[in-house]
């Protein structure tokens, strides 16, 4: 069709609708004119040269070259949902955060689910761990509960997470393997990092290929700390319980569902959701005072243990239901971002060393891969509830503030203003000491939480830990980070560590590794503080 033939209506607001012959919406450029041919470039006659002239061309071809924004560092292959979250019982008790006030509120929701050390294109059933990313979008503003489907993390401190990346992501040299933990960088960095070797039983274990993003679990991993109106301060952990229970697949069939559909974990939620069978998860809490928290053997503040769900059991205070999926990946799955950091009045921080070093790279990583401070203007990233800032210009800002004030105090009576009252005020804990770099004491135990991982569970689970382990380390070529790696295992399971070492066909076993605390006291249970008195 051409210009000519167009049929052209005026709308109620009096703008000028196009419409080709068809009745369909006339294609334009980004800059709305009408295009007359989109299949043919302007030329000197039908055989001659390209003009540059031809601006629909350029803007096409200039938008399309653009299509590309850096990958997340980690987490890059990801699939996301909008849902709600409902909350079961007021729980003011513990926490003044609004949307756990009222018994039935819904907050909308939107979830990223990923695997960490694959790349956007990778396959979705590899031996991973799974991100369970989770925006809620609350009157207070946005909460992000950016975890993983493991409740404990490979290190103590944040300031090695670029070194475990580094070594789980392809090797630099060589640019590969892609997606796992198979090779030499990683099981040698892993095998000088004792303290990774909880999270290591946990990712050989069948939860690190589940069958869908459906049937596994989600934690905050951290520490957290509920606060009250009243400023008193809870610990609490976060754990998402999937309605449908665990599910997971062993290696031979994984391996085989990679090669026939590596978008299996997308296809499944996708499917799910379109045909109304609506995932759900319920959110648990562990919740414990300071006293508690010195009672345990380890550190509440080390993420590389739990607070085992024995002593302390979980407490159902909410769900959480993916209802619908995305219009468009790209602007909402793609462009999402999750920040530690975004927590509304009533949830805080720990001084868990590995969050507080997440409170910086979420908020920097952003703008490296979106491109502009104005990341929190795309409609997935916005918060719900009303907001003011003096926040101006910048790349692609879309809200600037109104009127003549962008600064206070003003004179003029205009722009918002803080709040002692309804502000986030930060947790005033007490804190005083040297300015160090040092590991703390508590965090020295290593192995008591494999080993009692390990032995929860079932014998079928625990010949796919050693069958994993067998497998992962045939892959690696060095002799020494074998024996290495059993050294660490004879700390934990000597049978585990005999088993692998003759699958392997070590010449002799390794003596245990260093830096091997003892068998600790049995860990006794202690009441529970119960969310039902409130
Ligand atoms: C991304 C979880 C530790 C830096 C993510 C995502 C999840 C996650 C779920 C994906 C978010 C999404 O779906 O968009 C965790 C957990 C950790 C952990 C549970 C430990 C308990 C760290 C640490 C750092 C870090 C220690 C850095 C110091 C990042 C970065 C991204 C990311 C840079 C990419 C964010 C983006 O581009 O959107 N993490 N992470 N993470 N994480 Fe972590």
């Amino acid at each position: 069709a051409t210009i000519h033939d167009q049929k052209l209506h005026r709308g109620k607001g009096g703008e000028l609708h196009q419409f080709a012959e068809d009745g369909h919406d006339v294609l334009t450029t980004a800059q709305g004119a009408p295009v007359d041919d989109d299949q043919n470039t302007l030329r000197v006659g039908a055989r001659g040269p390209a003009l540059i002239e031809d601006f629909h061309f350029r803007e096409k071809i200039f938008h399309f070259d653009h299509e590309r924004i850096p990958e997340r560092v980690v987490h890059a292959r990801g699939y996301g949902a909008h849902g709600f979250f409902e909350t079961y019982e007021p729980l003011a008790r513990y926490t003044k955060a609004d949307f756990l006030q009222r018994a039935g509120e819904k907050t909308p929701a939107f979830v990223r689910f990923s695997t960490v050390a694959g790349s956007k294109g990778s396959v979705d059933l590899a031996r991973d761990v799974r991100g369970f990313a989770v925006k809620l979008y609350t009157r207070e503003g946005n909460w992000d509960l950016v975890g993983n489907n493991i409740p404990v993390f490979f290190i103590q401190d944040a300031i090695k997470f670029p070194d475990v990346i580094h070594a789980v992501k392809p090797e630099p040299d060589r640019g590969f393997p892609q997606a796992q933990s198979a090779h030499d960088n990683f099981w040698d960095f892993i095998s000088l990092t004792p303290e990774s070797m909880h999270m290591v039983m946990w990712v050989m274990s069948d939860g690190a290929i589940p069958r869908s993003f459906r049937f596994m679990e989600g934690f905050g991993v951290h520490t957290f700390r509920f606060v009250n109106a009243k400023d008193e301060s809870t610990f609490v952990k976060f754990h998402w319980k999937p309605k449908l229970g665990l599910q997971s697949v062993v290696w031979n069939e994984a391996v085989k569902i990679n090669g026939a559909d590596p978008d299996f974990h997308r296809r499944d939620l996708w499917q799910a959701i379109q045909s109304g069978n609506f995932p759900e998860w319920e959110l648990c809490v562990q919740l414990f005072d300071e006293d508690f928290a010195d009672s345990f053997d380890f550190d509440v503040l080390d993420p590389t243990k739990i607070v085992p769900e024995e002593i302390l059991p979980v407490q159902p205070i909410g769900r959480l239901v993916l209802d619908r999926m995305p219009e468009n990946f790209f602007a909402e799955t793609e462009q999402v971002a999750f920040m530690t950091q975004n927590v509304p009045p009533g949830i805080g921080f720990s001084n868990d060393p590995l969050l507080q070093g997440r409170n910086f790279s979420y908020l920097d990583t952003q703008l490296k891969r979106l491109g502009s401070t104005n990341f929190t203007h795309l409609p997935i990233n916005a918060p719900k509830c009303p907001f003011h800032t003096f926040q101006q210009d910048g790349h692609m800002a879309m809200r600037n503030p109104a009127g003549r004030v962008n600064y206070q105090p003003n004179s003029w009576g205009e722009g918002p203003r803080e709040s002692p009252v309804s502000g986030y005020r930060h947790f005033p804990s007490d804190e005083a000491g040297q300015k160090v770099r040092l590991r703390p004491e508590s965090f020295a135990d290593h192995y008591s939480q494999a080993r009692q991982f390990f032995i929860s569970q079932t014998p079928p689970e625990q010949r796919h830990i050693a069958m994993a382990l067998t497998f992962e380390l045939s892959k690696v070529e060095t002799p020494a980070i074998r024996e290495r790696m059993v050294s660490h295992l004879l700390n934990i399971d000597e049978t585990l560590a005999d088993k692998v070492a003759s699958a392997l066909g070590l010449a002799k076993m390794p003596k245990p590794a260093d830096a091997a605390v003892g068998p600790r006291q049995d860990l006794k249970p202690s009441p529970a503080l119960s969310i039902m008195e409130n």
